[in-house]
Protein backbone atom coordinates (compact mmCIF):
# COMPACT_ATOMS: atom_id res chain seq x y z
CA UNK A 1 0.00 0.00 0.00
CA UNK A 2 1.09 3.71 -0.40
CA UNK A 3 0.81 6.62 1.27
CA UNK A 4 -2.01 6.27 4.85
CA UNK A 5 -5.01 8.05 3.47
CA UNK A 6 -6.84 8.36 7.13
CA UNK A 7 -7.19 11.83 8.94
CA UNK A 8 -5.97 12.01 12.42
CA UNK A 9 -9.50 12.88 13.40
CA UNK A 10 -10.29 10.05 15.12
CA UNK A 11 -6.92 8.43 15.26
CA UNK A 12 -6.15 10.46 18.63
CA UNK A 13 -8.84 7.67 20.41
CA UNK A 14 -7.68 4.67 18.57
CA UNK A 15 -4.35 3.88 18.09
CA UNK A 16 -3.36 2.40 14.83
CA UNK A 17 -2.40 -1.00 14.51
CA UNK A 18 -2.08 -3.84 11.62
CA UNK A 19 -0.67 -1.49 9.44
CA UNK A 20 1.83 -2.33 7.58
CA UNK A 21 3.60 -2.94 3.84
CA UNK A 22 3.80 -6.70 3.77
CA UNK A 23 3.64 -9.87 1.35
CA UNK A 24 0.86 -12.46 1.77
CA UNK A 25 1.84 -16.01 0.89
CA UNK A 26 -1.61 -18.61 0.36
CA UNK A 27 -1.21 -21.91 0.76
CA UNK A 28 -5.03 -23.24 -0.46
CA UNK A 29 -7.77 -21.80 1.34
CA UNK A 30 -5.32 -20.46 4.14
CA UNK A 31 -2.76 -17.97 4.55
CA UNK A 32 0.37 -19.63 5.52
CA UNK A 33 3.14 -16.89 5.57
CA UNK A 34 3.15 -12.51 5.81
CA UNK A 35 6.49 -10.99 5.90
CA UNK A 36 8.75 -8.44 4.20
CA UNK A 37 9.60 -9.35 0.63
CA UNK A 38 8.64 -13.35 1.28
CA UNK A 39 11.37 -15.19 -0.70
CA UNK A 40 9.08 -18.58 -2.13
CA UNK A 41 7.74 -19.04 -5.36
CA UNK A 42 3.95 -19.22 -5.95
CA UNK A 43 1.70 -19.85 -8.76
CA UNK A 44 0.18 -16.79 -9.19
CA UNK A 45 1.52 -13.40 -8.02
CA UNK A 46 -0.60 -10.49 -7.46
CA UNK A 47 0.56 -7.15 -7.55
CA UNK A 48 -1.27 -5.39 -5.01
CA UNK A 49 1.09 -1.81 -4.90
CA UNK A 50 -0.44 1.28 -4.04
CA UNK A 51 -3.37 -0.54 -3.03
CA UNK A 52 -4.69 -1.63 0.18
CA UNK A 53 -4.71 -5.37 1.30
CA UNK A 54 -7.78 -5.57 4.11
CA UNK A 55 -10.23 -8.60 5.31
CA UNK A 56 -13.14 -9.63 3.06
CA UNK A 57 -15.87 -7.36 4.15
CA UNK A 58 -18.47 -9.25 6.48
CA UNK A 59 -22.11 -8.41 6.46
CA UNK A 60 -23.96 -9.71 9.06
CA UNK A 61 -27.49 -8.71 7.98
CA UNK A 62 -28.86 -9.74 4.62
CA UNK A 63 -31.97 -11.02 3.20
CA UNK A 64 -31.75 -12.86 0.25
CA UNK A 65 -34.59 -14.84 -1.03
CA UNK A 66 -36.91 -13.89 1.71
CA UNK A 67 -40.67 -13.97 1.22
CA UNK A 68 -41.61 -10.73 2.33
CA UNK A 69 -44.19 -8.03 1.93
CA UNK A 70 -46.37 -10.18 -0.34
CA UNK A 71 -43.49 -10.92 -2.71
CA UNK A 72 -39.77 -11.81 -2.58
CA UNK A 73 -36.41 -10.41 -1.82
CA UNK A 74 -35.13 -9.67 -5.21
CA UNK A 75 -31.78 -11.14 -5.11
CA UNK A 76 -31.12 -15.12 -4.79
CA UNK A 77 -28.19 -16.92 -3.41
CA UNK A 78 -26.80 -15.98 -6.81
CA UNK A 79 -27.49 -12.49 -7.50
CA UNK A 80 -26.76 -11.24 -3.87
CA UNK A 81 -23.89 -13.19 -2.87
CA UNK A 82 -22.03 -12.31 -6.81
CA UNK A 83 -23.36 -8.04 -6.23
CA UNK A 84 -21.57 -8.72 -1.98
CA UNK A 85 -18.74 -10.03 -3.54
CA UNK A 86 -18.16 -7.12 -6.27
CA UNK A 87 -18.30 -4.25 -3.56
CA UNK A 88 -15.69 -6.48 -1.52
CA UNK A 89 -17.85 -8.37 0.83
CA UNK A 90 -16.47 -12.12 1.21
CA UNK A 91 -19.23 -13.41 3.89
CA UNK A 92 -22.56 -12.54 4.94
CA UNK A 93 -24.99 -13.87 7.53
CA UNK A 94 -28.49 -13.75 6.26
CA UNK A 95 -31.72 -15.14 7.68
CA UNK A 96 -33.35 -18.11 7.51
CA UNK A 97 -36.48 -17.90 9.15
CA UNK A 98 -39.04 -20.39 11.05
CA UNK A 99 -42.50 -20.52 9.68
CA UNK A 100 -44.88 -20.26 12.72
CA UNK A 101 -45.71 -23.29 14.52
CA UNK A 102 -43.22 -25.15 12.73
CA UNK A 103 -39.89 -26.44 13.28
CA UNK A 104 -36.97 -24.06 13.38
CA UNK A 105 -34.36 -26.88 12.35
CA UNK A 106 -37.09 -27.42 8.78
CA UNK A 107 -36.58 -23.32 8.23
CA UNK A 108 -32.84 -23.97 8.51
CA UNK A 109 -33.17 -27.11 5.60
CA UNK A 110 -35.53 -24.28 3.89
CA UNK A 111 -32.94 -22.23 4.15
CA UNK A 112 -30.06 -24.61 2.55
CA UNK A 113 -31.69 -25.80 0.04
CA UNK A 114 -32.27 -21.79 -0.79
CA UNK A 115 -28.69 -21.71 -0.91
CA UNK A 116 -26.81 -24.74 -1.53
CA UNK A 117 -24.28 -24.42 -4.60
CA UNK A 118 -25.85 -21.27 -5.87
CA UNK A 119 -23.02 -18.77 -3.85
CA UNK A 120 -20.05 -16.95 -5.14
CA UNK A 121 -18.99 -16.18 -1.50
CA UNK A 122 -19.07 -18.18 1.78
CA UNK A 123 -22.35 -17.06 4.07
CA UNK A 124 -23.85 -18.11 7.25
CA UNK A 125 -27.64 -17.85 9.05
CA UNK A 126 -29.11 -16.13 11.60
CA UNK A 127 -32.19 -18.11 12.55
CA UNK A 128 -35.36 -15.73 13.01
CA UNK A 129 -37.78 -17.20 15.77
CA UNK A 130 -41.97 -16.75 15.29
CA UNK A 131 -42.75 -18.40 17.84
CA UNK A 132 -41.25 -20.32 20.45
CA UNK A 133 -43.48 -22.77 23.10
CA UNK A 134 -41.49 -24.74 25.79
CA UNK A 135 -41.55 -27.65 24.17
CA UNK A 136 -39.42 -25.97 20.86
CA UNK A 137 -36.76 -24.67 23.21
CA UNK A 138 -34.59 -27.77 22.62
CA UNK A 139 -34.15 -26.83 19.04
CA UNK A 140 -32.70 -23.79 19.66
CA UNK A 141 -29.48 -26.02 20.98
CA UNK A 142 -29.65 -27.90 17.93
CA UNK A 143 -29.31 -25.06 15.91
CA UNK A 144 -25.88 -23.91 17.93
CA UNK A 145 -24.82 -27.49 17.01
CA UNK A 146 -25.64 -26.78 13.45
CA UNK A 147 -23.35 -23.35 13.67
CA UNK A 148 -26.36 -20.79 13.74
CA UNK A 149 -24.84 -19.28 17.14
CA UNK A 150 -27.72 -16.32 16.46
CA UNK A 151 -31.45 -15.74 16.76
CA UNK A 152 -33.20 -12.63 15.66
CA UNK A 153 -36.72 -11.85 17.02
CA UNK A 154 -38.82 -8.79 16.16
CA UNK A 155 -41.08 -6.43 18.16
CA UNK A 156 -42.21 -4.92 14.72
CA UNK A 157 -44.98 -6.21 12.40
CA UNK A 158 -47.07 -7.79 14.21
CA UNK A 159 -49.37 -10.33 12.54
CA UNK A 160 -46.32 -11.44 10.49
CA UNK A 161 -42.71 -11.28 12.83
CA UNK A 162 -43.63 -10.26 15.75
CA UNK A 163 -43.61 -12.15 18.72
CA UNK A 164 -44.91 -11.09 22.20
CA UNK A 165 -42.30 -10.11 25.39
CA UNK A 166 -43.16 -13.53 27.01
CA UNK A 167 -41.73 -15.35 23.85
CA UNK A 168 -38.82 -12.89 23.71
CA UNK A 169 -37.97 -13.92 27.48
CA UNK A 170 -38.43 -17.30 26.79
CA UNK A 171 -36.14 -17.48 23.67
CA UNK A 172 -33.53 -15.26 25.46
CA UNK A 173 -33.02 -17.13 28.33
CA UNK A 174 -32.62 -20.37 26.24
CA UNK A 175 -30.22 -18.61 24.16
CA UNK A 176 -28.35 -17.23 26.99
CA UNK A 177 -28.06 -20.60 28.40
CA UNK A 178 -26.73 -22.42 25.19
CA UNK A 179 -23.79 -19.42 24.78
CA UNK A 180 -25.25 -17.49 21.61
CA UNK A 181 -26.66 -14.62 21.20
CA UNK A 182 -29.71 -12.67 20.16
CA UNK A 183 -30.05 -10.05 17.70
CA UNK A 184 -32.94 -7.72 17.81
CA UNK A 185 -35.51 -5.97 15.70
CA UNK A 186 -36.31 -3.27 18.46
CA UNK A 187 -39.34 -0.96 17.34
CA UNK A 188 -42.91 -1.16 19.31
CA UNK A 189 -45.15 -2.68 16.45
CA UNK A 190 -47.87 -2.98 18.47
CA UNK A 191 -48.11 1.32 19.73
CA UNK A 192 -46.79 1.86 15.62
CA UNK A 193 -49.59 -0.25 13.82
CA UNK A 194 -52.54 2.23 16.01
CA UNK A 195 -50.57 5.20 14.82
CA UNK A 196 -50.78 3.37 11.22
CA UNK A 197 -54.23 2.87 11.68
CA UNK A 198 -54.67 6.42 12.63
CA UNK A 199 -52.71 7.69 9.34
CA UNK A 200 -54.63 5.31 7.73
CA UNK A 201 -58.55 6.83 8.51
CA UNK A 202 -57.28 10.26 8.14
CA UNK A 203 -56.79 9.29 4.52
CA UNK A 204 -53.06 8.93 4.21
CA UNK A 205 -51.47 6.84 1.23
CA UNK A 206 -48.45 8.18 0.24
CA UNK A 207 -44.65 6.49 0.93
CA UNK A 208 -43.83 9.76 3.38
CA UNK A 209 -46.45 7.85 6.10
CA UNK A 210 -44.37 5.17 6.20
CA UNK A 211 -41.57 7.44 8.30
CA UNK A 212 -44.21 9.44 9.63
CA UNK A 213 -45.86 6.20 11.72
CA UNK A 214 -42.80 4.80 12.89
CA UNK A 215 -41.41 7.53 16.08
CA UNK A 216 -38.07 7.23 16.83
CA UNK A 217 -39.43 7.11 20.37
CA UNK A 218 -40.91 3.62 19.70
CA UNK A 219 -37.23 2.38 18.34
CA UNK A 220 -35.68 3.78 21.36
CA UNK A 221 -38.65 2.14 23.57
CA UNK A 222 -37.98 -0.86 21.76
CA UNK A 223 -34.23 -0.93 22.37
CA UNK A 224 -34.60 -0.36 25.95
CA UNK A 225 -37.43 -3.08 26.45
CA UNK A 226 -35.04 -5.57 24.89
CA UNK A 227 -31.69 -4.61 26.75
CA UNK A 228 -33.96 -4.95 30.28
CA UNK A 229 -35.54 -8.49 29.52
CA UNK A 230 -31.83 -9.94 27.98
CA UNK A 231 -30.15 -8.16 31.17
CA UNK A 232 -32.65 -10.76 33.25
CA UNK A 233 -32.51 -13.30 31.12
CA UNK A 234 -28.45 -13.47 30.41
CA UNK A 235 -28.04 -13.25 26.85
CA UNK A 236 -25.63 -11.26 24.63
CA UNK A 237 -28.09 -8.52 22.47
CA UNK A 238 -27.07 -7.16 18.89
CA UNK A 239 -29.41 -4.45 18.51
CA UNK A 240 -29.70 -4.73 14.50
CA UNK A 241 -30.22 -1.82 11.94
CA UNK A 242 -30.37 1.10 14.92
CA UNK A 243 -30.76 4.45 13.23
CA UNK A 244 -31.28 7.10 15.23
CA UNK A 245 -29.53 9.39 18.33
CA UNK A 246 -32.85 7.96 20.80
CA UNK A 247 -31.82 4.26 20.14
CA UNK A 248 -28.55 4.78 20.39
CA UNK A 249 -28.84 6.89 23.76
CA UNK A 250 -30.62 3.89 25.26
CA UNK A 251 -27.26 1.49 24.02
CA UNK A 252 -25.13 4.14 25.61
CA UNK A 253 -26.95 4.18 28.78
CA UNK A 254 -27.23 0.09 29.08
CA UNK A 255 -23.39 -0.22 27.88
CA UNK A 256 -22.79 2.26 30.52
CA UNK A 257 -23.94 0.14 33.27
CA UNK A 258 -22.04 -2.99 31.86
CA UNK A 259 -25.20 -4.39 29.91
CA UNK A 260 -23.28 -7.21 27.21
CA UNK A 261 -25.08 -5.19 24.22
CA UNK A 262 -23.65 -4.46 21.09
CA UNK A 263 -25.36 -2.46 17.90
CA UNK A 264 -25.21 -2.00 14.38
CA UNK A 265 -25.88 0.38 12.40
CA UNK A 266 -26.04 0.44 8.21
CA UNK A 267 -25.52 2.99 5.31
CA UNK A 268 -28.80 4.67 4.58
CA UNK A 269 -29.07 5.46 8.42
CA UNK A 270 -25.54 7.32 7.90
CA UNK A 271 -26.13 8.77 4.20
CA UNK A 272 -30.03 8.93 3.50
CA UNK A 273 -32.40 10.82 5.63
CA UNK A 274 -36.02 11.11 5.82
CA UNK A 275 -36.09 14.08 2.72
CA UNK A 276 -36.11 10.84 0.33
CA UNK A 277 -39.71 10.22 1.78
CA UNK A 278 -40.29 13.59 0.03
CA UNK A 279 -39.60 12.68 -3.26
CA UNK A 280 -42.12 13.48 -6.58
CA UNK A 281 -44.98 10.93 -6.48
CA UNK A 282 -44.35 7.73 -5.64
CA UNK A 283 -40.36 7.49 -5.71
CA UNK A 284 -40.32 7.85 -1.74
CA UNK A 285 -41.03 4.10 -2.08
CA UNK A 286 -37.31 3.06 -2.81
CA UNK A 287 -36.55 4.25 0.78
CA UNK A 288 -39.09 2.69 2.57
CA UNK A 289 -37.31 0.50 5.03
CA UNK A 290 -38.01 -0.60 8.50
CA UNK A 291 -36.59 1.31 11.05
CA UNK A 292 -37.11 4.43 8.46
CA UNK A 293 -35.28 7.06 7.73
CA UNK A 294 -34.51 9.92 10.03
CA UNK A 295 -34.27 13.59 10.74
CA UNK A 296 -30.70 14.19 9.15
CA UNK A 297 -29.35 15.39 12.51
CA UNK A 298 -29.08 11.80 13.77
CA UNK A 299 -26.19 11.32 11.31
CA UNK A 300 -23.78 12.77 12.77
CA UNK A 301 -24.84 10.80 16.54
CA UNK A 302 -24.26 7.73 14.61
CA UNK A 303 -20.63 8.74 13.63
CA UNK A 304 -20.14 9.41 16.50
CA UNK A 305 -21.33 6.06 18.19
CA UNK A 306 -19.20 4.00 15.48
CA UNK A 307 -16.06 6.45 17.08
CA UNK A 308 -16.67 5.72 20.30
CA UNK A 309 -18.21 2.44 19.75
CA UNK A 310 -21.59 2.44 20.77
CA UNK A 311 -22.12 1.06 17.42
CA UNK A 312 -19.90 -2.18 16.42
CA UNK A 313 -20.66 -3.07 12.96
CA UNK A 314 -22.32 -1.28 9.64
CA UNK A 315 -24.80 -4.27 7.90
CA UNK A 316 -26.66 -3.21 4.88
CA UNK A 317 -29.80 -5.22 5.82
CA UNK A 318 -29.77 -5.75 2.45
CA UNK A 319 -33.48 -6.96 1.40
CA UNK A 320 -34.55 -5.13 -2.08
CA UNK A 321 -37.62 -5.10 -3.70
CA UNK A 322 -37.74 -3.71 -7.71
CA UNK A 323 -39.41 -0.38 -7.91
CA UNK A 324 -41.86 -1.86 -10.96
CA UNK A 325 -44.07 -4.42 -9.76
CA UNK A 326 -42.37 -4.82 -6.37
CA UNK A 327 -42.57 -1.36 -4.47
CA UNK A 328 -45.74 -0.80 -6.34
CA UNK A 329 -47.45 -3.24 -4.70
CA UNK A 330 -47.72 -0.26 -2.27
CA UNK A 331 -49.36 2.39 -4.93
CA UNK A 332 -52.42 2.53 -3.29
CA UNK A 333 -51.19 2.40 0.27
CA UNK A 334 -47.77 2.93 1.99
CA UNK A 335 -48.56 0.07 4.32
CA UNK A 336 -48.59 -2.20 1.23
CA UNK A 337 -45.13 -0.92 0.15
CA UNK A 338 -42.76 -4.42 0.56
CA UNK A 339 -40.32 -2.86 3.87
CA UNK A 340 -36.39 -2.87 2.51
CA UNK A 341 -34.12 -1.42 0.59
CA UNK A 342 -30.75 -2.89 -1.76
CA UNK A 343 -26.77 -2.03 -0.81
CA UNK A 344 -25.07 -4.73 -0.53
CA UNK A 345 -22.81 -4.21 -3.43
CA UNK A 346 -22.04 -0.14 -2.11
CA UNK A 347 -21.11 -0.72 1.82
CA UNK A 348 -17.31 -0.97 1.55
CA UNK A 349 -17.19 2.02 -0.76
CA UNK A 350 -19.65 4.03 1.19
CA UNK A 351 -18.01 3.68 4.32
CA UNK A 352 -14.51 4.07 2.92
CA UNK A 353 -15.51 7.27 1.72
CA UNK A 354 -17.55 8.50 4.31
CA UNK A 355 -15.52 7.13 6.97
CA UNK A 356 -11.75 7.31 5.75
CA UNK A 357 -11.52 10.18 2.94
CA UNK A 358 -14.34 12.40 5.23
CA UNK A 359 -11.50 11.50 8.27
CA UNK A 360 -14.51 10.31 10.39
CA UNK A 361 -12.63 7.22 11.80
CA UNK A 362 -8.84 5.83 10.24
CA UNK A 363 -8.31 2.86 8.06
CA UNK A 364 -8.16 0.36 11.46
CA UNK A 365 -11.52 1.41 12.14
CA UNK A 366 -13.02 1.14 9.05
CA UNK A 367 -11.92 -2.26 8.81
CA UNK A 368 -13.55 -3.35 12.10
CA UNK A 369 -16.70 -1.86 11.53
CA UNK A 370 -16.98 -3.42 8.07
CA UNK A 371 -15.30 -7.16 9.06
CA UNK A 372 -13.59 -7.85 12.12
CA UNK A 373 -16.41 -6.69 14.54
CA UNK A 374 -18.89 -8.39 12.92
CA UNK A 375 -16.90 -11.74 12.81
CA UNK A 376 -16.00 -11.48 16.37
CA UNK A 377 -20.01 -10.61 17.26
CA UNK A 378 -21.32 -13.72 15.44
CA UNK A 379 -18.48 -16.61 16.26
CA UNK A 380 -16.15 -16.31 12.61
CA UNK A 381 -13.33 -14.98 14.45
CA UNK A 382 -10.22 -15.60 13.78
CA UNK A 383 -11.11 -17.59 10.88
CA UNK A 384 -12.53 -14.56 9.00
CA UNK A 385 -12.27 -11.05 9.62
CA UNK A 386 -8.62 -10.51 10.06
CA UNK A 387 -5.40 -11.03 7.89
CA UNK A 388 -3.60 -13.63 9.68
CA UNK A 389 -1.64 -17.06 9.32
CA UNK A 390 -3.74 -19.50 9.71
CA UNK A 391 -6.84 -17.63 9.02
CA UNK A 392 -9.41 -17.75 5.66
CA UNK A 393 -7.55 -16.53 2.80
CA UNK A 394 -10.58 -14.07 2.40
CA UNK A 395 -8.97 -10.74 0.98
CA UNK A 396 -10.14 -7.80 -0.47
CA UNK A 397 -7.33 -5.50 -2.98
CA UNK A 398 -8.60 -2.09 -2.89
CA UNK A 399 -7.68 1.24 -4.75
CA UNK A 400 -7.83 4.07 -2.31
CA UNK A 401 -7.99 6.91 -4.87
CA UNK A 402 -10.29 5.04 -7.27
CA UNK A 403 -13.53 7.21 -7.82
CA UNK A 404 -17.15 6.07 -8.96
CA UNK A 405 -20.66 7.27 -9.53
CA UNK A 406 -22.95 4.78 -7.67
CA UNK A 407 -25.91 4.07 -10.40
CA UNK A 408 -28.19 1.56 -11.11
CA UNK A 409 -26.81 2.45 -14.73
CA UNK A 410 -22.94 1.91 -13.49
CA UNK A 411 -22.24 -2.00 -14.34
CA UNK A 412 -19.55 -1.51 -11.48
CA UNK A 413 -21.62 -0.53 -8.75
CA UNK A 414 -24.80 -2.50 -9.49
CA UNK A 415 -24.85 -5.84 -10.42
CA UNK A 416 -27.53 -6.38 -7.80
CA UNK A 417 -30.80 -7.63 -9.39
CA UNK A 418 -32.95 -4.66 -8.76
CA UNK A 419 -33.77 -1.66 -10.77
CA UNK A 420 -32.49 0.84 -8.53
CA UNK A 421 -29.73 2.24 -6.47
CA UNK A 422 -30.68 3.74 -2.87
CA UNK A 423 -27.99 5.71 -3.89
CA UNK A 424 -28.17 6.96 -7.19
CA UNK A 425 -25.67 9.60 -7.87
CA UNK A 426 -23.50 9.16 -4.79
CA UNK A 427 -19.98 10.10 -5.52
CA UNK A 428 -17.13 7.83 -3.86
CA UNK A 429 -13.62 7.22 -3.93
CA UNK A 430 -12.20 3.81 -2.87
CA UNK A 431 -13.36 0.80 -4.60
CA UNK A 432 -12.79 -2.94 -4.05
CA UNK A 433 -10.81 -4.62 -7.26
CA UNK A 434 -9.81 -7.54 -6.30
CA UNK A 435 -10.91 -10.32 -4.53
CA UNK A 436 -9.98 -13.52 -2.67
CA UNK A 437 -12.05 -16.14 -1.36
CA UNK A 438 -10.79 -18.84 0.16
CA UNK A 439 -7.81 -18.46 -1.72
CA UNK A 440 -9.80 -18.26 -5.00
CA UNK A 441 -9.27 -15.19 -6.80
CA UNK A 442 -13.07 -14.63 -7.45
CA UNK A 443 -12.98 -11.50 -8.74
CA UNK A 444 -10.11 -10.20 -10.60
CA UNK A 445 -9.46 -6.27 -11.36
CA UNK A 446 -13.46 -5.79 -11.22
CA UNK A 447 -14.14 -9.40 -13.99
CA UNK A 448 -15.68 -12.01 -12.42
CA UNK A 449 -13.39 -15.18 -12.63
CA UNK A 450 -15.66 -18.07 -10.69
CA UNK A 451 -18.97 -18.20 -10.90
CA UNK A 452 -19.62 -20.46 -7.69
CA UNK A 453 -17.93 -22.32 -4.52
CA UNK A 454 -19.03 -19.84 -1.41
CA UNK A 455 -19.52 -22.50 1.74
CA UNK A 456 -22.06 -22.46 4.76
CA UNK A 457 -19.97 -20.97 7.37
CA UNK A 458 -20.51 -22.75 10.80
CA UNK A 459 -20.63 -20.17 13.30
CA UNK A 460 -18.68 -20.89 16.74
CA UNK A 461 -20.95 -19.70 20.33
CA UNK A 462 -20.82 -16.16 21.14
CA UNK A 463 -20.91 -16.89 24.68
CA UNK A 464 -20.04 -19.22 27.11
CA UNK A 465 -22.61 -22.16 27.10
CA UNK A 466 -23.52 -23.65 30.49
CA UNK A 467 -23.87 -27.36 30.29
O1 LIG B 1 -37.11 -2.91 5.94
C1 LIG B 1 -36.43 -3.87 6.28
N1 LIG B 1 -35.48 -3.68 7.17
N2 LIG B 1 -36.67 -5.09 5.75
C2 LIG B 1 -36.05 -6.29 6.10
C3 LIG B 1 -36.63 -6.93 7.33
C4 LIG B 1 -36.02 -6.38 8.58
O2 LIG B 1 -36.74 -5.86 9.41
O3 LIG B 1 -34.81 -6.50 8.76
ZN1 LIG C 1 -35.37 -5.96 11.15
ZN1 LIG D 1 -33.18 -7.05 8.13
Amino acid sequence: RSTPLYSSAASDVYKRQDDYNADIFIDGEKITQIGKNLEIGADKVIDASNRLVIPGGIDPHTHFDMPFGGTMSADDFESGPRAAAFGGTTCVIDFAIQTKGESTLKGLDTWHEKADGKALIDYAFHMIITDMPDSRLGEMRKLADEGITSYKLFMAYPGVLYVDDGTLYRAFRQAGDNGTRICMHAENGIVIDEIIKEAVADGHTEPKWHGLTRPTRMEAEGVYRSIAIAEVAKVPLYIVHLSCSDALEEVKRARMRGIDVIAETCPQYLFLDKSYYEKEGFEGAKWVMTPALREKWNQDELWQGLKFRDLETIATDHCPFCFKEQKELGLESFTKIPNGAPGVENRMSLIYNGGVVQGRMDLNRFVEVTSTAAAKAFGLFPKKGTIAVGTDADIVIFDPERKETISANNPCTHPMRVDYSAYEGFEVQGFTETVLSRGRVIIENNEQKIEKGGQFVKRALTGSRLD
